[in-house]
């Protein structure tokens, strides 16, 4: 039977004598497919190395953002009024009056984060998925299933009030204030 790859001049798949195996251009022979395919490959190589190299000094280059500071100062006692209840947004908080003194209310809803909003009947609610808490912060619905945090305040040098967002305190706290 006759192989129908077989040449009639040359062997089975390589070129009949006497015959160029590669295409000639000028006098420099075109490259084989194997030296392609190994070009190909190295120059791959090369790239990939390049970016991870890249990406390596980046890492090393990071420097992280500063810390947002946790106590922020939020004005002067006297500028909050009895039963009122003021956002800060500076510090992500309501800051409201009792006959006890002062205190603040964490803005953050404890499902997501999203900041929560006074709601017309009182307390509040979150516009994210739509939790709801009471004035003083208990869960009334989720899907959030903790309270707001109420957040420690004191007195700085000048007198002003300082919110400390890193200082949870029990419900009840207050700061006295003499006015
Ligand atoms: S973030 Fe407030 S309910 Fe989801």
């Amino acid at each position: 039977m006759t192989d129908p790859h077989a040449s009639t001049t040359g062997g089975k798949f390589g070129p009949a004598a006497g015959q160029a195996r590669l295409i000639v251009e000028g006098d420099r022979p075109l490259p084989g497919r194997r030296q392609f395919l190994a070009w190909l490959t190295g120059g791959s190589l090369v790239t990939v190395s390049a970016l991870a190299l890249g990406q390596v000094v980046r890492f090393l280059a990071f420097e992280p953002a500063a810390e947002a500071p946790t106590a922020i100062p939020i004005g002067q006692p006297d500028s909050y009024a009895l039963a009122a209840l003021t956002y800060i947004g500076a510090a992500r908080a309501y800051i409201g009056r009792d006959s006890a003194g002062l205190y603040a209310l964490d803005a953050v809803c404890t499902h997501l984060g999203c900041l929560v909003e006074q709601s017309a009947g009182g307390g509040f609610a979150c516009p994210c998925h739509g939790s709801h808490f009471s004035a003083d912060g208990q869960v009334q619905s989720g899907p959030a299933s903790k309270a707001l945090r109420h957040l420690a305040l004191e007195l700085n040098q000048d007198g002003q009030v300082v919110v400390d967002r890193a200082r949870p305190v029990a419900a009840e706290t207050r700061l006295a204030i003499n006015a």
